[in-house]
């Protein structure tokens, strides 16, 4: 095996070309970097940059948010099976069943052409906050909202799952944090795409897999875990003798570390300053000092420092969303540069097929089930 590379985790390998998002230089969109796009753009035109190449012009927009809005509504069959879905189930679930569900009922699931995937990301994009508040409402036994095509997306994420029109201040938050959610290269749910697509399979079943990685804890499934490290300290006073034990007992901080990022995740040091405002319009510095706490020690003690799920599961706890749906926005987001690298991996397409390296027994003689 002596001419194959191996890496454990796949660190430091480079598994193929992209013309969507870079991290060498912080972290842009198809050059543009997410400062920017976070301060000046809106998150469908981010969305529009990441899956149709360029940034809209304003006719584009209208386009784009009018087919977003118009494709919003999910088929009422199909919402009555995925609300017969037990009402405590996690909503990642809820959402990995719904993206396969929706399958069913796309016109174009099977056609894989450029044009086609485009079409049911789109559409994917429009329905899954209509799929994943509907269920959420299940388990406050209140009914579902209808989307409002009138609102931006963030805002009407926000409708769906509140029944209340948001706020200017809360509607900019998520839409700031869908923006930094939206892309990030090869990390291991887009891989997942990736893979899956490399067979030639559709967008709904790389999609599905894409959801399945992205809620592991190590993963997407990190930022709902980041409350709980902050609701288990309680109290600033208290972040200190919490984390130098935890770390001493070598804990695994979530909203800690990245395999890419060594010296600070670009989106986390934007998100932090966005953060601070709603905490005090919440009136949650407290949540923000033990937060610095947490930050300092563990830079100072493990030189590890922190990724997007830290700061945003703090801004989601401000803007009241309860904590099992703070992964689920991630997918909301996330789907967009999912889909982009679905297509850009089907346009220029070869199968992803790796070695392994052989650790297990050297051969052996067959022994008939008798003598076993
Ligand atoms: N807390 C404590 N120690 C950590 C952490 C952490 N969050 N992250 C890494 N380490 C330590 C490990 O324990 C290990 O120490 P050791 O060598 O003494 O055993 C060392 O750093 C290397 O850890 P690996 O897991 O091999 O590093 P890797 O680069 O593979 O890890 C990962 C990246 C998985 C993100 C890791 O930092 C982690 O588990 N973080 C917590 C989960 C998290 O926040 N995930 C979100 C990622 S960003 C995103 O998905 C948006």
């Amino acid at each position: 095996m002596s001419e194959l590379i191996y890496s454990p985790g796949l660190e430091g390998v480079v598994a193929g070309e992209t013309a969507i998002s870079n991290i060498a230089d912080g972290l842009r969109y198809r050059g543009y970097s997410i400062e920017d796009l976070a301060q000046h753009a809106c998150f469908e035109e981010v969305a529009h940059l990441i899956l149709h190449g360029d940034l809209p012009t304003a006719a584009q927009l209208d386009a784009f948010r009018g087919r977003l809005g118009g494709n919003a509504a999910v088929d009422p069959d199909l919402l009555k099976l995925l609300l017969a879905i037990p009402a405590a189930t996690p909503l990642m679930d809820v959402l990995r069943t719904g993206t396969s569900t929706l399958a069913h009922w796309d016109p174009e699931a099977t056609d894989i052409s450029h044009d086609a995937q485009l079409r049911k990301a789109e559409r994917l994009l429009a329905k899954l906050p209509t799929i994943m508040a509907a269920h959420y409402r299940l388990r406050l036994s209140e009914a579902p909202v209808a989307p409002d095509p009138d609102l931006s997306f963030a805002a009407n994420v926000l409708w769906m799952i509140q029944h209340k029109v948001p706020s200017r201040n809360l509607e900019r938050a998520m839409d700031v944090s869908l923006t930094l959610y939206a892309e990030h290269e090869f990390n291991a749910s887009t891989f997942t795409s990736r893979v899956i697509t490399s067979t030639m399979s559709d967008l709904h079943s790389a999609i599905t897999g894409a959801i399945g990685a992205l809620k592991g804890p190590l993963h997407g499934g990190a930022n709902e875990r980041v409350m709980a490290v902050l609701e288990e300290v309680g109290s600033p006073d208290n972040a200190e003798p919490w984390i130098r034990n935890a770390l001493a007992n070598k804990v695994r901080i979530m909203g800690f570390g990245h395999r890419v990022y060594k010296t600070g995740d670009p989106r986390a040091v934007y998100l932090k300053t966005f953060c601070r405002e709603l905490a005090v319009e919440s009136g949650r510095e407290d949540l923000e000092q033990m937060a610095d706490v947490i930050e300092t020690i563990v830079g100072d003690e493990k030189g590890l420092p922190p990724n997007l799920d830290w700061p945003s599961a703090r801004l989601y706890h401000y803007m009241g969303l309860e904590v099992d749906l703070y992964t689920p926005l991630f997918v909301l987001s996330r789907v967009v540069g999912w889909s982009a690298h679905v297509i850009e991996q089907l346009d220029n397409n070869r199968l992803i097929r790796p070695r392994s390296k052989y650790v297990g027994p050297g051969p052996r003689a067959w022994v008939p089930i008798e003598q076993r």
